[in-house]
C-alpha cells in the first residue's frame, strides 16, 4: 500500500530498466526478423504515473506500466539468441498454456529465444547520418502479456519502426517489473462470464489504457529519457507527435478509443478486438483485422455487434479485413497449389506470437485444443504464415498512416495474400 501523499503528487514520474536474464538451458531460437534492419530491444522498463490510481489493482497504488522497446539497428553483426521471457514469467507461462491444453511442461518457454542484435552491437551501432525512425505503439490483448507479441514487434521494428509495447498491469496475465516483482491479472473482474460485469470492466479497462498510452507518449517525449531507452537516437529523440497505434483485442479497442482523443495518434489498427470503450467515432484512418467469420453482423457476438454499431462512425479512411479463406473458392491463387482443399483460417490468437512460437518449439496444438473456447485459439494457418500476414499488413498500415506510403495490399485482395479477404 502506498503512502497517500504519493498519490496526490501529479506529474511525478519514475522509471527503471532491467535486462531480461539470459536463460542457461539450451535455447530454441525464433526466426530472425525478416525486415531490412537488425533489431535491438530494451526489454523491461517500468514507467510510473503517480497522478492516477490503477483501477483494477487489489490495493491502492499508482499506475505502474511495464514497457519494452524494439528498434532498428544499423549493424552488420549477426544476431544473437536473446531470452524471450524472463525466467519467472517463462515458468508462469508454462503453467498458463498447459491450462489451455498445450503440451508445455515446466521448462518449455525458458528455452525460447528471439534473434536480436546483441546489446553490444546496439551500443556500438552508429546512425550517421542519424536516421529518424517513426514510433509505433502496441498494446496486447486482455490476459496476455506484451511479451507474447515480441516476434511481431521485432519484425515490425526490422521494417524501420521503433515499437513501444505497453503492458497495462492487472489487465494482462503477468507483468514482471525490473525489480523482479510481479503483478497478476485481476481474474475476479476479467474472469467473469457475466456480460453485466465484463462489459463495464472492459469499458473501464480501455478508458484506463487510453490514459496509459497518453502517459507513455508524454514520457517518451522527454529527450533525455528517450536517449536512455533507445541507443543512437537523433538529438531530437523520439517523434511522439506523429505516431499510430496497433493492438490485439483489448489493445485494439484502445487504439480505437485513443484515435478520437489524442492528436498525436494519426490512426489505429485493431486486431480482432471489440470496440467496447469510450468514443463516439473517429475521422482518422482506422483498420480492423479480424479472425475467421468475424464480420460486422449486428446479431453476432459482442465484438461483431460493437463493430456493426461503430462502423458508421468511423468516417475517414477505413478497412475491415478477415484472415480466412476456403481454398476451394480461390483456385485462381497459385499459392494454394500446395494446399489443395484446405481451409486457412485465423482464430483470435493468431494475432499474437502463439503460432510462430508453437511452430518453432514443435508444440503446435491439435485442432481440438487449438479451436476450443478455453484452448489456445489458434487456427489452421502455419506459424510463419500467420506471422507474415500480421506483420505485412500492420507494416502496410503504419507506412500509409505515418509515412503516407500507399500500398495496394490495403486496397483489396492481393495474389500474394489469398488468406486475407475484404469486408471493406
Ligand atoms: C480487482 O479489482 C478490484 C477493484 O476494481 C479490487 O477490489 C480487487 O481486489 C481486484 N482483484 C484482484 C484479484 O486483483
Ligand atoms: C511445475 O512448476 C510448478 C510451479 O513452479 C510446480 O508447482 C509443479 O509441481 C511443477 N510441475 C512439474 C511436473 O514439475
Ligand atoms: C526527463 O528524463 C530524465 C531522465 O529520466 C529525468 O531525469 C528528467 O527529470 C525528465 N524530465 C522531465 C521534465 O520529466
Ligand atoms: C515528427 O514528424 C513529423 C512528420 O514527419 C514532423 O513534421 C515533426 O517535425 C517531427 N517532430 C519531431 C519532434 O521530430
Ligand atoms: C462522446 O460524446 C458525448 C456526447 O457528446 C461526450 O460527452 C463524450 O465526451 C464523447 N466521448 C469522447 C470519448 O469524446
Ligand atoms: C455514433 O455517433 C453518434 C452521433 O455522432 C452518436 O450518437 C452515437 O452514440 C455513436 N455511436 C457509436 C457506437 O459510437
Ligand atoms: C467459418 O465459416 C466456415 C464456413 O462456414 C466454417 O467452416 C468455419 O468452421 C468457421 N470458422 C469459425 C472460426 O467460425
Ligand atoms: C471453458 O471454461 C468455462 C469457464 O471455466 C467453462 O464454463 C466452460 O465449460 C469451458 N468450456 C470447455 C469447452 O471446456
Amino acid at each position: 500500500m502506498l503512502v497517500p501523499s504519493l498519490l496526490v503528487a501529479t506529474g511525478l514520474t519514475a522509471y527503471s530498466v532491467a535486462a531480461i536474464r539470459a536463460s542457461s538451458s539450451s535455447q530454441i531460437v525464433l526466426p530472425r526478423p525478416t525486415g531490412h534492419y537488425n533489431v535491438g530491444r530494451t526489454a523491461s522498463v517500468e514507467l510510473i504515473d503517480y497522478s492516477r490510481i490503477q483501477p483494477f489493482a487489489p490495493e491502492i497504488e499508482p499506475v505502474k506500466l511495464g514497457i519494452s522497446l524494439f528498434y532498428p539497428v544499423l549493424t552488420r553483426q549477426y544476431t544473437t539468441p536473446t531470452a524471450y521471457f524472463p525466467a519467472e514469467v517463462a515458468a508462469f507461462e508454462d503453467i498458463t498454456l498447459s491450462g489451455k491444453g498445450l503440451q508445455s511442461p515446466n521448462g518449455t518457454f525458458e528455452r525460447l529465444a528471439l534473434s536480436l542484435a546483441s546489446d553490444e552491437a546496439c551500443r556500438d551501432a552508429r546512425h550517421r547520418p542519424a536516421v529518424e525512425f517513426p514510433l509505433a505503439i502496441f498494446m496486447p490483448g486482455e490476459g496476455t502479456t506484451r511479451l507474447w507479441y515480441s516476434q511481431i514487434a521485432s519484425t515490425i521494428a526490422s521494417n524501420g519502426y521503433i515499437v513501444v509495447a505497453i503492458d497495462p498491469p492487472y489487465n494482462v496475465d503477468v507483468v514482471e517489473y525490473p525489480d523482479g516483482s510481479l503483478a497478476f491479472l485481476n481474474s475476479t473482474l476479467w474472469g467473469s462470464l457475466d456480460p453485466a460485469v465484463l462489459l463495464p470492466t472492459a469499458y473501464v479497462g480501455i478508458e484506463s489504457q487510453v490514459q496509459d498510452v497518453r502517459f507513455v507518449l508524454d514520457q517518451l517525449s522527454n529527450v533525455t529519457l528517450a536517449h536512455t531507452l533507445v541507443p543512437n537516437l537523433p538529438p531530437s529523440g523520439l517523434n511522439t507527435t506523429t505516431t499510430a497505434m496497433f493492438g490485439h483485442s483489448l489493445g485494439g479497442s484502445t487504439a480505437y478509443s485513443i484515435s478520437e482523443q489524442d492528436s498525436r495518434i494519426l490512426g489505429g489498427l485493431d486486431m480482432d478486438g471489440g470496440l467496447f470503450g469510450p468514443g463516439n467515432g473517429t475521422n482518422k484512418p482506422f483498420m480492423i483485422m479480424a479472425s475467421a467469420n468475424h464480420t460486422r453482423d449486428p446479431n453476432g457476438d459482442y465484438t461483431q455487434v460493437s463493430w456493426a454499431e461503430t462502423w458508421p462512425n468511423i468516417t475517414g479512411w477505413r478497412r475491415h479485413v478477415m484472415v480466412a479463406v476456403s481454398i476451394s473458392l480461390t483456385t485462381q491463387f497459385e499459392t494454394f497449389a500446395d494446399h489443395p482443399g484446405s481451409y486457412q483460417e485465423a482464430l483470435h490468437y493468431d494475432f499474437s506470437d502463439y503460432p510462430i512460437v508453437f511452430e518453432t518449439l514443435g508444440i503446435t496444438p491439435g485442432s481440438t485444443v487449438a479451436s476450443s473456447e478455453n484452448g489456445t485459439l489458434t487456427g489452421t494457418l502455419e506459424g510463419h504464415r500467420a506471422l507474415q500476414i500480421v506483420t505485412t499488413y500492420v507494416t502496410a498500415f503504419l507506412d500509409l498512416i505515418i509515412l503516407g506510403k500507399r500500398s495496394a495490399l490495403l486496397d483489396g485482395p492481393a495474389i500474394g495474400f489469398p488468406e486475407v479477404t475484404f469486408e471493406y
